[in-house]
């Protein structure tokens, strides 16, 4: 596969046709190599139905192919044309209160709606017959973000049908899912699947929980179903092109380990700045590098940027302008996690429409300015390290157990009402990365045996062969991190309710659970050791357990349970099994990550000052060290040893505000 460092996306569509050379020419000269288009188009491209006129998009690849840039097509049903929805209203999606969803925005169909599907077959055939012997188009993407502007959609009567052969496929007999989804609760009983409507709004409020599990189940596989329906298409006209998706780090509407498996490589859309921040100087490098290095996790190998933000951001409410030199810093993030290629959205801020002010690279005039100027020398200083790296991977030694069904199942019944399974996840990878400790995202599925730690915090939903993969892997000498509501239920959201929680691990943790305190409006405390003065907060959740053959590493300090377990070490096989009973706080985060690390015997790769962060990228025997500097202000590193700098000037010990430095190593 053809390698590209950067690229943009482009809507020549939004400017007049005499501006196309000229942006074809710039875009060359800046060292564009590949640009993405046509995504949301479909009015332009069939006015009617089967009348296509493909002629613009022709000239724009044809203009950009005399420049040597290549083309990535998406197809454009994130934004079905008015005609459609006058002629089918019923594809128009239908809300969590049964409202209807309108247009004028985008995302206004129904992914299962039968009508809708064929608009696509029609559309994406011609579309893919056209370009699939182009030359200069290289590969595809499906629709945009799928799972965006889905939240609570869609709950029509044709997701209502889908959902109940999906049932149908899954439980066999209505009884078989009555016991599954425990129906003799508040008389649920259904007679028969036809009987079962999606979980809308309730009069109660609340709703069935093993239901809503797995309708959210559900979703997740329409929208990879709704992708493979358009790749199978794609595929079959242009065997030859890749397809990829802008998928959105820990967004988690459909399972991205099952989108992934239909693509060739996974791609990301990156707005650190985004238009939620109102501080600029806000930390938020950690939980960026998260959602890289989860986009990692994917396809288990490194992937592309496909927006990457290039100036100040926002609807109707912007965020912060990027800082001198930010632009840069966030891209070589990117880099840094593992991406091959930067595609930054977009070429030129709009003068129509919602996003108005979602700025590109250049203006709205189209006059090159400072964040133009900015990620050209970035471009040109740092296209051959791209074209160096390409492909090379973290080599990390430490995993965290990103799983989707857990996070469900916590969406459904986040027991806190601050408690999010991702923020949780992310409270021990924010300790790793302040420590400068490469970390891999794995799934359930994934092979975990290879890596020293394991942190696989909120095992809820529990079952024997995940109990089997857990003990397996500590049997072996792996390190493990379970955390309170482990081993609490069943695949189905049923509570277990034989043997004692963390239900079929606690002999593997070597405790079990007595009761638990939830900390609304309260902190816990949490003493570890028996040091004098180790004191650590923490917050959410408590589980008072009582060991059996765990040591006890950490106890808590507050409260008629104070002086009992909060942090134990279970030694088990040839390793060792933690258990953590409380959401750390920071403090306590890096001490328990301590503690892991220095019973795997691993080592961080280096110390660096706050807001200072040291990543790794490892290809052919050769170590690429990146020093970002998240900071306004300057700051100092003293490099590891046997490093020298990627492109041979002096090191000063000295990274500028905002600054990045790469550095090598020969094995
Ligand atoms: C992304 C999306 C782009 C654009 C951008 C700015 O989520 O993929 O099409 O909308 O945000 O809002």
């Amino acid at each position: 596969m053809k390698h590209y460092t950067f690229g943009v996306d482009y809507y020549p569509e939004h400017w007049p046709r005499e501006r196309w050379a000229t942006d074809a020419k710039m875009m060359r000269e800046m060292g564009i190599e590949v640009v993405r288009m046509g995504e949301f188009s479909w009015a332009m491209f069939e006015p009617s139905a089967g009348e296509f006129h493909f002629e613009t998009l022709d000239e724009a690849i044809a203009i950009l192919g005399r420049e040597g840039i290549d083309v990535i097509l998406g197809t454009p049903t994130a934004a079905p044309p008015a005609w459609i929805i006058e002629q089918n209203p019923e594809i128009q999606p239908t809300n969590w209160h049964g409202h209807q969803r309108f247009f004028g925005g985008r995302h206004h169909d129904c992914q299962s709606n039968p009508v809708y599907r064929e608009h696509i077959r029609r559309y994406v055939t011609a579309f893919a017959a056209h370009y699939a012997d182009n030359p200069h188009v290289m590969g595809w993407q499906v629709d945009n973000e799928l799972g965006n502007s889905h939240g609570d959609l869609c709950y029509c009567p044709s997701c209502e049908k889908r959902f109940r052969r999906w049932l149908k496929e899954k439980y066999g007999t209505i009884e078989e899912l009555n016991r599954a989804w425990g129906t003799a609760f508040w008389s649920q009983g259904y007679p028969d699947f036809e009987h079962i409507h999606a979980p809308k709004i309730t009069a109660a409020w609340g709703q069935n929980p093993s239901q809503d599990l797995d309708w959210r189940r559900f979703t997740s596989d329409l929208v990879c179903e709704f992708h493979q329906f358009q790749a199978d298409i794609l595929r079959k006209a242009a065997p030859d092109k890749w397809i990829t998706h802008n998928l959105m780090g820990f967004s988690s509407k459909p399972s991205y380990y099952k989108l992934g498996e239909q693509l060739d490589f996974a791609s990301h859309d990156q707005y650190p700045g985004g238009h939620f921040h109102a501080r600029h100087n806000e930390y938020r490098a950690d939980w960026h590098a998260a959602e890289l290095d989860f986009i990692r996790a994917v396809k288990q190998k490194s992937f592309w940027i496909m927006e990457q933000q290039s100036g100040i951001t926002g609807w109707e409410i912007l965020g912060r302008t990027p800082r001198p030199g930010q632009l840069g810093l966030w891209a070589m993030q990117c880099v840094a996690h593992g991406a091959d290629t930067i595609v930054f959205f977009r070429w030129r801020s709009c003068a129509m429409g919602t996003e108005q002010y979602w700025h590109g690279l250049l203006p709205h005039n189209g006059v090159p300015g400072r964040y133009f100027r900015e990620v050209a020398a970035f471009m040109k200083q740092y296209a051959p390290l791209l074209r160096e790296i390409s492909g090379a991977g973290p080599k990390a030694e430490v995993a965290i157990l990103r799983s989707y069904e857990q996070e469900y199942a916590f969406q459904i019944q986040p027991h806190h009402p601050q408690h999010s399974y991702i923020q949780h996840l992310a409270a021990y990878y924010k300790a790793l990365h302040r420590a400068n400790v490469p970390v891999d995202f794995v799934g359930e599925h994934h092979d975990w045996a290879d890596y020293k730690v394991l942190i696989a915090p909120l095992q809820f939903l529990m079952t024997p062969e995940m109990a089997e993969k857990l003990r397996a892997y500590v049997q072996r000498g792996g390190r493990l991190l379970l955390t309170w509501r482990s081993g609490v239920k069943d695949a189905t959201n049923l509570c277990h309710t034989e043997g004692a929680v963390p239900c079929m691990v606690d002999d593997l943790c070597g405790l079990a659970l007595a009761e638990y305190d939830c900390l609304r409006d309260a902190e816990g405390k949490v003493l570890w050791g028996a040091q004098e003065g180790e004191a650590y907060s923490s917050r959410h959740w408590c589980d008072i357990v009582e060991t059996t053959t765990a040591e006890t590493l950490a106890t808590y300090g507050h409260d008629f349970y104070a002086g009992t377990p909060a942090v134990t070490r279970n030694a088990f096989g040839q390793g060792a099994a933690y258990y953590v009973g409380t959401t750390p706080g920071d403090e306590l985060a890096d001490r328990i990550t301590a503690q892991l690390l220095a019973d795997a015997h691993l080592s961080p790769l280096m110390e660096t000052p706050h807001g200072v962060e040291a990543v790794r990228r490892v290809k052919d025997g050769r170590t690429y060290l990146f020093l970002l500097n998240h900071n306004d202000h300057p700051a100092h590193a003293d490099l590891p040893a046997g490093f020298r700098t990627w492109d041979g000037a002096e090191w000063t010990g000295e990274l500028t505000p905002m600054g990045v430095q790469v550095f090598v190593k020969e094995a």
